[in-house]
């Protein structure tokens, strides 16, 4: 079945304060859209507040994936219901190990009685780890702990093709990465491109989406999508900036806090 994802007027506050201020977007299945946008104008506010942070508190709008309520969903529902957010700051966890935490969290997401076997789950993470380039050793070393920025985000990728979520979001996952790990990291993204599903991924720069072309690409200000268009659109902001974008749009101050 083809994934669709789907946000309708979302707004959502942090604190009392209004951050996302309607939020319309379709994500169908196979689709990879980019959000691109100045520092502080919500993007990861996005991220979170579609996984259900307790911080972010919606007020108004709705979610669906495939006809489902999202919002009315804990946590950990949209993780089963097959979300995954890559986070722009991975947390540590000291005292649980990648193998434990990842195999806990796909067993989450299966009926009692029809967890992953040891063997199983073993053999297959070190597969995606060889995918990954990542040191066996990762395996049992305490989540992100000590991980340097550059294998926090590998290991997040490690964890999306791990768990086969539905809807992918990738908060600045290029964000550390060098040369290298850019390309891997973007390898493993595409060999999950799948019909059944989508993709957000918030970035900075133009260069990630060299490598994993979006079908379309948003740029958000103040809290909204503003524009939105294809390819092309990641390109010429990358040339020429977002001060075309204010002008066009006639917006002074792109953050969230003025708006
Ligand atoms: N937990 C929070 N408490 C207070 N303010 C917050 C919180 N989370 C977000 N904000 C504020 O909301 C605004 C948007 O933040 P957000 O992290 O969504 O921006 P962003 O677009 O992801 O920026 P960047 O490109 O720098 O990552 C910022 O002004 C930020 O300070
Ligand atoms: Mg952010």
């Amino acid at each position: 079945m083809s994934t669709q994802f789907e946000i309708q007027g979302l707004k959502s506050s942090i604190e009392g304060k209004e951050i996302l201020k309607g939020i319309d977007l379709k994500i169908g299945g196979g689709e990879v859209h980019a959000i691109m946008g100045p520092n502080g104008t919500g993007k990861s506010t996005l991220a979170s507040a579609l996984m259900g942070h307790p911080k972010y508190e919606v007020t108004d709008g709705s979610v669906t994936l495939n006809g489902e309520d999202v919002l009315e969903m804990g946590v950990d529902e949209r993780a089963r219901a097959g979300l995954f957010l890559a986070m722009q700051y991975p947390s540590e966890i000291t005292g649980v190990t990648n193998a434990d935490f990842l195999r806990s969290a796909i067993n989450a997401r299966r009926e009692e009685g029809n967890e992953i076997s040891l063997i199983k789950f073993v053999r297959q993470m070190e597969g995606k780890m060889k995918e990954l380039e990542m040191n066996p050793e990762f395996m049992h070393r305490y989540l992100n702990e000590g991980f340097s920025g550059g294998e926090k985000k590998r290991n997040e990728i490690l964890q999306m093709m791990m768990l086969d979520p539905k809807l992918v979001i990738l908060d600045e996952i290029d964000s550390g990465l060098d040369i290298d790990a850019l390309r891997i990291v973007a390898e493993g993204v595409n060999a999950m491109r799948a019909e059944d599903r989508g993709f957000l991924i918030i970035t900075h720069y133009q260069r990630l989406l060299n490598y994993i072309t979006p079908d379309f690409v948003h740029v958000m200000m103040q809290g909204r999508i503003v524009k939105s268009g294809g390819p092309e659109l990641a390109q010429r902001l990358e040339a020429e900036g977002y001060d075309w974008v204010k002008e066009e749009l006639g917006i002074v101050d792109e953050t969230v806090g003025q708006a």
